[in-house]
């Protein structure tokens, strides 16, 4: 690992996605990370004790005095990171991104993390959540010209792919959308966030900055409906579960006729179509290069942890 020493700041740092993010910087990259501050609406919260115990400096988010708190909490910054959901206001996504144009930051991470929306399949109809990240996206990357600004999409997260895509562990049933021999990718949050610091000091070290894309893809694991009902049963010592298929062209003729709305649908439907399989073209030998760093999480690890 390279001896250069950094600072990052996480927004959204106590979150589903974020506390794994700051514990990474914070343990596995600490010493490339010396300063780790984590912005949060209450520093009192447990989540926000938890991360201040592994050494984090906790910064108070006022919705009142976004943009002087900001530009307080990115000095002397070399990364920022944004994990905040993607409900927050209008105002607060412009607030960080003004104040990350207005700092001295040279690396940004935009609040992608899951399916790359690129290549979604909805000519006309996208879902407005992926919508409005290609917006924020468009708008961040034109304001923090001169800075790198990566998204790096990862496909689910492993327990939200399991609640999501039709798969009941405890009943032994998979449903999918279409064929259950469609693969789809999915990442644990540890190894999404390990990736994160990968890539910040990447981007960060001169001799390496040239090799880090602005649209960044990696995939932990990458599996089909069929090949999970096979781990649980390996796994858990229980017989090959049943596996339902439904006509996936019903579901997606439902989202032409009412787009909008049921994000989980669009998850469905596109990954039915293969379009959730980032297994290649992806990043994962620049990120982890033969797992020198971490051993990416498997499913069947995922499966063992349940
Ligand atoms: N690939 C996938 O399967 C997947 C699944 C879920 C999410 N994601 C992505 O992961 C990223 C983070 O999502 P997440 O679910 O981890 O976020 P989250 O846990 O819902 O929120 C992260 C943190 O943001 C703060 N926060 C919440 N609501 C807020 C508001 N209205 N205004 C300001 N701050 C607020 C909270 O911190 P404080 O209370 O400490 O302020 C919270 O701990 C997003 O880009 C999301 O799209 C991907």
């Amino acid at each position: 690992m390279s001896a250069a020493t950094h600072s990052v700041a996480i927004l959204g740092g106590t979150g589903g996605l974020g506390k794994h993010i700051s514990l990474a910087f914070l343990t596995e990259f600490k010493s490339s990370f010396p300063t780790v501050r984590v912005l949060t609406r209450d520093p009192s919260s447990a989540a926000a004790h938890a991360i201040a115990e592994k050494g984090a400096t906790l910064v108070k988010l006022n919705e009142s005095d976004l943009p002087r708190i900001l530009e307080e909490a990115f000095k002397d910054i070399d990364v920022i990171v944004n994990a905040l959901p993607v409900h927050i206001s209008e105002e607060a996504k412009q607030a960080v991104i003004y104040a990350a144009a207005k700092s001295d930051v040279k690396v940004y991470f935009l609040d992608e993390f899951g399916q790359d929306h690129r290549v979604e399949g909805f000519p006309g109809s996208n879902h407005p959540e992926w919508i409005n990240k290609q917006r924020i996206a468009a708008e961040t990357r034109r304001k923090l010209q001169g800075k790198k600004v990566i998204a790096l999409y990862c496909g689910l997260f492993f327990d939200y792919s399991l609640t999501v895509m039709g798969v009941d562990v405890e009943k032994n049933v998979y449903s999918a959308y279409g064929s259950p021999s469609q693969r789809f990718s999915t990442t644990s949050k540890t190894d999404v966030a390990r990736s994160i610091a990968r890539l910040a000091i990447l981007a960060l070290d001169p001799a390496t900055a040239h090799k880090v894309p602005n649209d960044v893809r990696i995939a932990g694991a990458t599996v089909s409906h069929e090949e999970i009902r096979d781990i649980v049963a390996r796994v858990k010592g229980v017989s090959r579960g049943e596996i339902h298929s439904e006509d996936l062209q019903p579901h997606k003729e439902a989202l032409r006729q009412n787009p909008g709305e049921n994000f989980i649908e669009y998850l469905r439907v596109i990954i039915a179509e293969g379009k959730g399989n980032l297994s290649l073209d992806n990043a994962m030998e620049l990120v982890n290069p033969g797992e020198a760093f971490w051993k990416w999480t498997t499913v069947e690890d995922h499966m063992r942890a349940l």
